[in-house]
């Protein structure tokens, strides 16, 4: 139930999240969005180079890097006659396929491919590891400088079909450049070292790579649509024009095939470009319009966003990000609170590490680390709450969570779902992947922790009626106690529901939902136990967590561990 006023608070949430539909890379920085759907298609354009981002906006590496992104994809815009810019969000569920079959073992990875690419295993495009805005910069110009566009201009070649083919094109600047090895003075480079090495290498007669003053002036002069630039390094050239060898190192050829002698007056780029430039004024031709302004994204509240149009897309999907959150806490907040284990507190403290790494939903490596927190637990007849930090510490303290943020419990107020919301997900979680553990393990485990250290005495009481409702010692297999979770969660979101603790938008009902699972209940409304059981089954076995909403991206094990049918 809704209090009267609760109604106004949610709009007022639902239509601040809509005006924020901007998301974390907006089209007008030169960006497009790539999914599961337009990847592959938007790879094998046959034209420009692409530059694809992989992101996860969970990663606390990925939200650092992305404003540095926005100012390069902004900047690439220059060069978008040649090359497109792409994001792909691997946080996303539906593709996980993708991120997984290129490979992608952490965010944000940058990576460029050629045009026409398909996917082979062992070509996955080229990793640019430099996060530096002019290296990255210059590591695609090195690429770009493949494009057909950068070829050497011959002889055999002619300027006729480049006005054909090109509607727009009204001006193409012949360069002339010289190989490295053979005109010293050619000695300009990119912007980086590897740069500099590559044209020395690159610039022989097998391989007649343009040199880079050639490639830089055609590079800076993309924005100008009238333009097309061709580098040539053989003065026989001029021979096609019907006019015999000139010395001159920028020729400009019109429509009408009238020639115009430019003078650079320095031979490097930028002087190649301005004297290109002053023509262009001359003539009145202009560069593309400039992007326009846009508005910073906020990262935090984009992510907010994302997460209730996730719940919106899938309203019953369980995240792994909640159970180690919940987990998390546990350990590190509400034990530590404890100051003395002794006795059945002690027993149940360690039952529950035993627990959690038999059933871990953790990464692999907590495995062995909580293992270890169990043995030296094993050891103690009695623990103070420091001694508790101290092992806790010696044993997985280094451990990273990778679930940073609530996404199935997060909440449209503060205060509200979290942590507490989380605690039953784990152990729902924990009922149906313990089938190996004697039957009522669970149950124990959660009654103890209710009482002993959930620091809420109404919570531990109603568990208490409860209890006496249905009695544990009649849970004699592992459904039975899967089911009497489920009855009692249920059992308390019946006395909650309209309570002043309850999320508007997140409703306490007796669950699961009827359109949820039809099956569920029969025609006279009551529950058939058999089809609940199936229900929370799927939902809550660990192949059918969900990954999204943590910082990491997916090990080998874990995409084998979650392995879904068809690969890419
Ligand atoms: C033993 C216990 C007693 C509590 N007593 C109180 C109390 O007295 N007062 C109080 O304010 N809070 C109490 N709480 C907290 C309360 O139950 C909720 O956890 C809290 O209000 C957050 O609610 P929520 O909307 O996030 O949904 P939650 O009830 O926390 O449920 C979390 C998620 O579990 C799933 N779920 C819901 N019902 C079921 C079910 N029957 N079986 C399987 N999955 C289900 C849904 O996906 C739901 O979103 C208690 C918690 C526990 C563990
Ligand atoms: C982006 O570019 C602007 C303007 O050049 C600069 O002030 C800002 O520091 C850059 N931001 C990042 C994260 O690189
Ligand atoms: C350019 O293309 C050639 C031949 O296709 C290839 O061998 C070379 O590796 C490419 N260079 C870059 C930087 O992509
Ligand atoms: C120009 O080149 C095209 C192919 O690039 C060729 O088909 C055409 O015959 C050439 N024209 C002249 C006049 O050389
Ligand atoms: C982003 O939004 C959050 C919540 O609205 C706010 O607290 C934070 O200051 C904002 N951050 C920036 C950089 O604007
Ligand atoms: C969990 O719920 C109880 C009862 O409403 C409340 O007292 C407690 O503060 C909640 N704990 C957290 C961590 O939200
Ligand atoms: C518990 O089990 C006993 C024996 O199987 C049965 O008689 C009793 O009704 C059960 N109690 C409840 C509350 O289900
Ligand atoms: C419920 O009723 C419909 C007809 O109203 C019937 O087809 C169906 O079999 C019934 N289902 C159950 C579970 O009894
Ligand atoms: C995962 O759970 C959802 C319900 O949340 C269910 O619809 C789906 O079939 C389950 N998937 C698998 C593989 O069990």
């Amino acid at each position: 139930m809704m209090t009267p006023n609760s109604t106004p608070l949610l709009l007022c949430i639902l239509i601040f999240s809509a005006a924020l539909s901007e998301l974390l890379f907006n089209p007008d920085d030169n960006v497009q969005l790539l999914d599961v759907a337009s990847f592959e298609s938007a790879l094998s354009e046959p034209t420009s180079g692409k530059l694809v981002h992989f992101f996860n906006g969970f990663c606390e590496d990925s939200q650092r890097f992305i404003p540095a992104f926005r100012n390069v994809s902004r900047k690439l815009y220059k060069w978008r006659r040649v090359l497109k810019v792409h994001v792909l969000d691997c946080g996303k569920d539906e593709n996980d396929k993708i991120c997984g079959s290129f490979s992608i073992r952490k965010t944000p990875t940058l990576r460029y491919f050629p045009p026409s690419y398909k996917r082979v295993p062992e070509d996955l495009g080229i990793e640019i590891t430099n996060r530096n805005p002019k290296e990255i910069e210059s590591k695609l110009a090195l690429n770009l400088q493949n494009l057909s566009y950068f070829k050497m201009f011959k002889p055999q070649d002619n300027v006729t079909h480049i006005f054909e083919n090109h509607k727009h094109v009204e001006y193409v600047v012949f360069v002339y450049q010289m190989c490295l090895n053979h005109f010293l003075p050619h000695l300009e480079t990119g912007n980086s070292m590897e740069e500099k090495y590559a044209s020395q290498d690159d610039c022989n007669a097998d391989n007649p790579v343009v040199s880079v003053i050639g490639r830089n002036t055609l590079l800076e002069l993309l924005p100008y649509k009238e333009v097309v630039v061709r580098i040539f390094d053989d003065h026989d050239i001029y021979n096609k024009f019907g006019i015999s060898p000139v010395p001159n190192l920028l020729v400009v050829v019109n429509r009408a095939r009238k020639l115009l002698f430019l003078t650079p007056e320095m031979d490097n780029s930028k002087a190649y470009v301005a004297a290109i430039k002053q023509f262009l004024i001359f003539v009145d031709r202009k560069p593309q319009k400039p992007l326009p302004k846009t508005a910073v994204a906020n990262i935090s509240e984009v992510l907010r966003y994302q997460i209730f149009e996730q719940h919106a897309q899938h309203p019953t999907r369980i995240y792994r990000a909640d159970l180690e959150r919940a987990i998390n806490q546990i350990l590190n907040v509400e034990l530590s609170r404890t100051s003395h284990f002794v006795g059945t507190k002690l027993v149940v403290l360690r039952n529950f590490v035993r627990l959690i790494y038999n059933s871990s939903p953790l990464k692999t490596e907590a495995q062995e680390k909580l293992a270890g927190l169990y043995y030296s637990l094993r050891a103690k007849k009695q623990l103070s709450g420091v001694g508790f930090k101290d092992l806790l510490l010696k044993s997985v303290k280094d451990y990273e969570f990778d679930g940073k943020q609530f996404v199935g419990c997060i909440a449209s107020r503060p205060l509200l779902r979290g942590f507490n919301c989380s605690l039953w997900l784990l152990f729902h979680y924990l009922s149906v992947e313990s089938e190996k553990l004697k039957p009522r393990s669970v149950l124990l485990v959660f009654l103890g922790y209710v009482r002993f250290f959930m620091s809420c005495r109404e919570c531990d009481m109603k568990l208490g009626e409860f209890k006496k409702l249905r009695p544990i010692g009649n849970v004699s297999n592992n459904d039975e106690q899967i089911l009497w979770l489920w009855e009692a969660h249920n059992y308390v979101n019946k006395l909650l529901a309209g309570d002043s603790t309850e999320d508007p938008k997140f409703p306490k009902i007796q669950f699961p939902s009827e359109s949820d699972c039809p099956n569920c209940r029969n025609n006279q409304s009551e529950w058939r136990n058999d089809e609940v059981l199936k229900y929370l089954k799927a939902m809550y076995a660990l192949k059918n967590l969900s990954w999204f909403g943590m910082s990491s991206a997916k090990s080998d094990s874990e995409i084998q561990r979650y392995a879904t049918t068809s690969t890419l």
